[in-house]
């Protein structure tokens, strides 16, 4: 069980719409196929925000089978995304997912695990930083415990003003308290998450705000680091 009663999670995905058909045909193959997906509420709350913020460069940390890259790509098309995955059953998919559409041509999907990917994107950067205009928007969605050196290098990679969202940091309600079921399995997990959760808190130049909504999102503003 999760930590929000099905009761309000089914309400509020009620009023859940599909951006298109061939969105929310693609949401029920993930479904069906059991792959791990930005839950609905999730995505009504990226929706606003990617309209009030029109980020132009993307990074996605977890890409699965392409749905929220595919999401993000089609609700802002003068966006080009970037997005990491190392799954060897997933990535077949994805690629098929992104040249089948139109808007793939807008998504460069690098494969390989996130840490090391994430590492040559930087130095890149280093060597030139005309060349790599950094990424306004920021999406992490992949290995729990890792969340803090995603972050790191995700930051980097990002300028001053720009948004790194970060989903799952509620872990079903383990973060929160280990009385919900599963959390004692999870331990390790728990104890980085918080940590990273402790640590962007303690952060005097990032606004933070924790949310509840989905499976709990951190939304983390890069302020301007003389402040
Ligand atoms: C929750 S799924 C991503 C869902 C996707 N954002 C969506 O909404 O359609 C998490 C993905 O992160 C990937 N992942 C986890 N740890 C990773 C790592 N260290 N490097 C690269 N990919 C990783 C997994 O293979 C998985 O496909």
């Amino acid at each position: 069980m999760g930590f929000t009663s099905d009761k309000v999670t089914d309400y509020i995905s009620s009023f859940y719409r599909p951006l298109d058909e061939d969105l929310g045909r693609f949401r029920e193959f993930n479904e069906e196929n059991d792959v791990p997906l930005i839950l609905k509420e999730t995505e009504s709350f990226l929706s606003l925000l990617l309209e009030m913020t029109r980020p132009k460069r993307i990074l996605e940390i977890g890409t699965a089978y392409g749905y929220s890259a595919l999401f993000f790509a089609r609700k802002l098309p003068d966006a080009v995304i970037t997005t990491i995955d190392r799954n060897v059953h997933m990535i077949p998919v994805a690629d098929s997912s992104f040249e089948d559409r139109p808007e793939g041509s807008r998504i460069d999907f690098r494969t390989g695990d996130a840490e090391n990917i994430l590492e040559e994107m930087v130095e890149e950067m280093k060597a030139d930083p005309e060349g790599h205009p950094p990424y306004d928007f920021v999406f992490i969605d992949a290995g729990k415990s890792h969340y803090r050196a995603f972050f790191d290098m995700a930051e980097q990679l990002a300028g001053p003003g720009s948004l790194i969202v970060c989903d799952n940091i509620l872990m079903h309600g383990w973060t929160v308290d280990r009385s919900y079921e599963g959390a004692k399995r999870h331990r390790t997990n728990v104890k980085y998450m918080r940590q990273f959760i402790e640590y962007i808190n303690e952060r005097k130049d990032l606004t933070v705000s924790l949310l509840s909504s989905g499976d709990g999102l951190a939304v983390i503003r890069l302020n301007d680091r003389q402040k």
